[in-house]
């Protein structure tokens, strides 16, 4: 925790799109600064996910609403939201206004809970808290994006080709590009050709610049 931001809020928004490195960074703020983090891509594949086990089809607005209105926390455990399949239907749920409406007082109750909050998503800085102390946009090549999500996949066990995984992101960047809209006020960190370490510095140093810009 940084001296000076001890005993107030401090809610950071970290967007980005797929496999750009924000889930990460997002948990190392949330370690440094002590704070609750939410992946939000989670109640998206979460709802993605009961689409698939109820044999929904995929671009069913008015199933996938429903099921985004009935959203329990509870869901966010199941480990097959981590996998490749539970991202692709995230992306086709999350096109429906209605079903990203459902899912809004969740994560703005989460992000405005006392102390504050991490979030990462793709809407976080402009629509869930617009009102966040720091915003990042994190990004990087979609080939480089597409080698870590392999790699990710892969020492989970999935098989998959990097070839696939590069078309899905590609795919994928195309279906969010509506609702990934970069915050005026956002410091954009591109992470392509940055390590872990140098990254965090990059992103630490931003939102402590941003908050306390915010705080005076
Ligand atoms: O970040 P992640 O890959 O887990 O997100 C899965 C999908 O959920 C994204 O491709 C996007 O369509 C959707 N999403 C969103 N808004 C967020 C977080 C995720 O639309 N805040």
């Amino acid at each position: 925790m940084s001296a000076g931001l001890i005993g107030r809020s401090l809610i950071i928004a970290v967007d980005g799109p797929a496999a750009s490195g924000k889930g990460t960074l997002a948990k190392r703020l949330a370690t440094h600064f002590a704070l609750p983090a939410l992946d939000t891509g989670l109640l998206y594949r979460a709802v993605g996910q009961k689409m698939r086990d109820e044999g929904h089809d995929l671009d069913d607005a008015t199933a996938a609403t429903a099921i985004a209105r009935r959203f329990e926390a509870a869901w966010l455990a199941d480990e097959r939201l981590r996998e490749r399949l539970a991202g692709e239907a995230a992306s086709r749920v999350a096109k429906v206004n209605p079903v990203r409406e459902a899912l809004r007082d969740f994560q703005q109750s989460f992000a405005h809970q006392p102390g504050g909050a991490v979030l990462d998503g793709r809407d976080i800085g402009t629509v869930i808290a617009p009102d966040a102390d720091a915003k990042l946009w994190i990004d990087a090549d979609v080939a480089v994006r597409a080698g870590r999500r392999f790699r990710e996949l892969t020492s989970r066990g999935e098989a998959v080709t990097e070839a696939d995984i590069l078309a899905d992101l590609v795919a994928r960047d195309a279906r969010d590009a509506p609702n990934m809209v970069i915050a005026d006020d956002a410091t954009r960190i591109d992470t392509s050709h940055l390590g872990i370490e140098e990254a965090f510095a990059a992103a630490l140093a931003a939102v402590l610049k941003a908050s306390g810009a915010q705080h005076g």
